[in-house]
């Protein structure tokens, strides 16, 4: 494996970081100094040092965000063999999965890991961990509209808990309204069927947040490593 593949794997900063450290000489293979990002690495036998700090081989958890697009399935395998996140992710590792999911046409953040634990932690009902997504959706809906989300409603999948809504914008030309919405459940479709209950479909949906993690300015089909730091808050939630 490539060496600054290696060390960002590990989760110690983003690959561009990491080439960047090599170049300057931070790391070191079994104790010589490596300054090729490229260098191959035998995940099995050989000892890599970043900054001093030995750098733990791959076996060791993987914690990541990916801003993933529309248009593909959150799965590990599809047998139409349509775009699936995992295409997103392949040149990582192909011992992770996804941590929940994002219906197809839902962009925006989505977590991996390889770490069964984490991803019960996060997932279990009993946590109720926030989500937020910014929605945009049909028309202008009315403040006793919102209120009746605010409040929950009834979808396919059951009452939907009480949600955070907040009107954020009306588009220049008066046809849709962008809101932040906060729930901490997983419902099917969740937003979407809360917004459908009162006749303003969603238009566009996108997931901002989980927990104490942002996507930031993450581009669009980009993933990122997570830091220790950010791990141990979604864990301590
Ligand atoms: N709510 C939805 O409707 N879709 C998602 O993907 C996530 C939440």
């Amino acid at each position: 494996m490539r060496l600054e593949k290696y060390i960002a794997t590990s989760g110690i900063a983003s690959r561009r970081a990491v080439k960047k450290s090599i170049r300057a000489g931070a790391v070191t293979v079994n104790g010589e100094p490596v300054l090729v990002p490229g260098h191959p690495i035998d995940v099995e036998t050989d000892s890599v040092e970043f900054e001093g700090k030995r750098v733990e081989p791959l076996t060791e958890r993987i914690y990541l965000m990916l801003n993933k697009p529309a248009g593909y399935i959150t799965t590990r395998s599809d047998q139409r063999e349509r775009p699936t996140v995992m295409d997103l992710v392949a040149d990582l590792s192909d011992t992770i999965y996804p941590v929940g999911r994002l219906d197809l046409e839902t962009d925006g953040l989505l977590l991996f890991t390889n770490d069964g634990n984490f991803a019960y932690r996060l997932l279990h009902p009993s946590h109720e961990i926030e989500k937020t997504y910014i929605a945009w959706v049909q028309g202008v809906p009315h403040d006793d509209a919102i209120q009746r989300l605010r409040q929950g409603v009834t979808i396919p999948s059951g009452k939907t808990a009480p949600a955070k809504v907040k009107r954020l914008k009306i588009s220049r030309d008066g046809k849709s309204t962008a809101f932040e919405v906060t729930i901490h459940e997983g419902k099917k479709r969740q937003v979407r069927m809360m917004f459908k209950t009162i006749k303003h479909p969603v238009i566009r949906l996108r997931r901002t947040r989980i927990g104490t993690l942002k996507l930031g300015n993450l581009p669009s089909g980009a993933y990122r490593i997570l830091t220790s730091e950010e791990v141990s808050e979604l864990l301590m939630l």
